[in-house]
């Protein structure tokens, strides 16, 4: 009988998410351990990794180790990956998933805060996928999956920064699935659309804007976390093994309008 699950199982496979300690990188970290591969996850707070990590274990009965990280110093992003491989040992699917956030038109943002995003969301990414390489590449076989957002894809006013780190994030996917396609790596990018976490804490103060970008969306409806699990448990399997470069959105149809 053929069980076209088995595509999306990930058994004997160790993930590593970054910002998996809430939100999307949480909702990821539990679907891909649901789908049988040992995870780490790291946040700057191991408290909070912690208390994640032992909520995915018990929810999935696999490993799930906490890691405290700043994807923004290669130091930290060295260490961890090395911790990954020690404890786990090896590494096959990175979810570049940490990321933040600031809004406001450009002449109230300050250099600083420019400086913070493009550091998190897109120095992040790539000191993840340098450290994590070596390793892929040695085994001949590597996920990459770099969530980036519709705002790579599509403007929005405020963002200029948060925008512009995401564009970057695709064109970095799509630049490193070229040079990473000979060694059976692949790399592809996720851009959910909007989803209630505490990235969007500002839109419970303000309903008024909480409702119109629900009204854009033509499902009709905020994403919730668990929107985002089919679409990565397809991105780390054989499921999409001839699938590199690619954009896959997941934003209730933001983007078709
Ligand atoms: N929610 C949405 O509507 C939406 C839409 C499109 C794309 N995205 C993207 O999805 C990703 C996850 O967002 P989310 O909504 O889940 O946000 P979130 O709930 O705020 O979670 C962000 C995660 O990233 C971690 N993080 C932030 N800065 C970090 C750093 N320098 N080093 C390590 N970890 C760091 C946070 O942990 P610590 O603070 O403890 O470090 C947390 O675990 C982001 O890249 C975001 O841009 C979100």
């Amino acid at each position: 009988m053929f069980d076209a699950l088995q595509l999306f199982r990930l058994d004997n496979r160790v993930a590593l998410v970054t910002g998996g300690s809430k939100g999307l990188g949480k909702a990821m970290a539990l679907a891909l351990a649901g789908a049988g591969a040992d995870v780490a996850i790291s946040s700057r707070h191991l408290d909070e990794a912690e208390a994640a990590a032992q909520e995915i274990a018990e929810a999935t009965g696999r490993r799930v180790i906490p890691i405290r990280a700043d994807v923004t110093s290669a130091d930290d992003v060295n260490a961890m990956v090395d911790q990954v491989v020690r404890e786990l040992g090896r590494i096959d699917i990175l979810v570049n998933n940490a990321g933040i956030n600031r809004r406001g038109p450009i002449l109230e943002l300050d250099v600083e805060t420019w400086h913070q995003i493009i550091e998190t969301n897109l120095t992040g990414p790539w000191l993840c996928a340098k450290a994590v390489g070596p390793h892929m590449i040695a085994q001949r076989w590597g996920r990459v999956i770099n969530v980036s957002s519709i705002l790579g894809l599509v403007g929005l006013e405020e963002r200029t920064p948060y925008a512009s780190s995401k564009g970057g994030l695709i064109q970095m996917t799509r630049t490193l699935a070229l040079e990473w396609a000979p060694y059976g790596i692949t790399v592809n990018a996720l851009c959910p659309g909007p989803i209630m976490t505490a990235i969007n804490e500002v839109f419970k103060q303000n309903l008024e804007a909480y409702e119109a970008f629900r009204r854009r969306i033509p499902l009709g409806r905020w994403g919730d976390p668990e929107d985002i699990q089919g679409a990565v448990l397809f991105m780390a399997s054989e499921a999409s093994r001839f699938m590199t470069g690619a954009v896959i959105v997941v934003d209730g149809g933001w983007t078709a309008q």
